[in-house]
């Protein structure tokens, strides 16, 4: 079974075509079990992330076909070409630069981290939330996360023209108003710092999510549903 592996080293971009030796013939291998091979066999200085390979750190989304998916879970087929994430800048080969949007959220959050306590019962909507695995597939085609590349892809924007990520992004994304909402939707959140949360949200750029069709969860959470429409009905955005 052949692919597309599209390599990135030096500021250089090459397409590597990798022919995937099933284990056994019926085998529908997932896009990390491909990677893995290629990196045992032909590619021993191919780069990629990975973690649990259960679905549950979010390190190894990549783009299969140009769509976000996580690559322990994606299962892959014939001719599919794997690339980094186009949503985020590239380090190297299939590595992205993920700490911009993690850096982002310093200082949004409470003091006390937002943590629950056992003592007191959190909303079923809050735990819906915590299913979130950080895998920033949500980031794909979301018009608030493009204002920080010029609305324009990071792979298409010139080196001396990309943001810092080691200070944040500007602009959020629908991980970060998640993450928000989940703040407001803690029990053991004040009221002071569930206001601040919505202002975090609106500072962020949730205006850009008016006119937007929504956004898409690589693990199902009702992103439109439980997260955008509820932070833009707390606000005026709308009215
Ligand atoms: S609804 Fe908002 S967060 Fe979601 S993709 Fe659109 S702009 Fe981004
Ligand atoms: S909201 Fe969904 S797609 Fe976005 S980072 Fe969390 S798990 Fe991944
Ligand atoms: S390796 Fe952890 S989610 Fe894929």
């Amino acid at each position: 079974m052949k692919v597309e592996i599209v390599l990135h080293r030096d500021g250089q971009t090459e397409v590597v075509e990798y022919d995937y030796q099933k284990r056994e013939p019926r085998e529908k291998p997932m896009a990390l079990d491909v990677l893995l091979q290629a990196q045992a066999t032909s590619m021993p200085d191919l780069a990629f992330r990975y973690g649990c390979r259960a679905r549950n750190c979010g390190v190894c989304t990549i783009d299969i076909n140009d769509k976000p998916r996580i690559a322990c879970r994606a299962r892959v087929r014939d001719g599919d070409k794997l690339s980094p994430c186009a949503t985020l800048p590239v380090l190297s080969d299939l590595v992205v630069r993920r700490d911009g949007i993690a850096r982002q959220m310093q200082g949004r959050l409470p003091s006390g981290g937002g943590g629950n306590d056992l003592n007191v019962e959190a909303p079923d909507a809050y735990h819906d939330l915590t299913a979130c695995i950080e895998c920033y597939a949500c980031l794909d085609n979301c018009p608030m996360h493009a204002r920080n590349f010029g609305d324009a892809l990071p792979e298409t924007v010139a080196p001396e023209d990309m943001p810092d990520a080691s200070a944040g992004y500007r602009w959020g994304n629908p991980f970060s108003l998640l993450k928000l909402q989940r703040i407001r939707l803690d029990p053991v959140t004040s009221v002071a710092d569930k206001a601040a949360a919505l202002e975090n949200a609106l500072e962020l750029g949730l205006d850009a999510c008016v006119d937007c069709p929504g956004c898409k969860c690589g693990v199902g959470i009702d992103l439109k549903g439980q997260v955008v429409k509820e932070l833009l009905d707390a606000t005026d955005l709308t009215s």
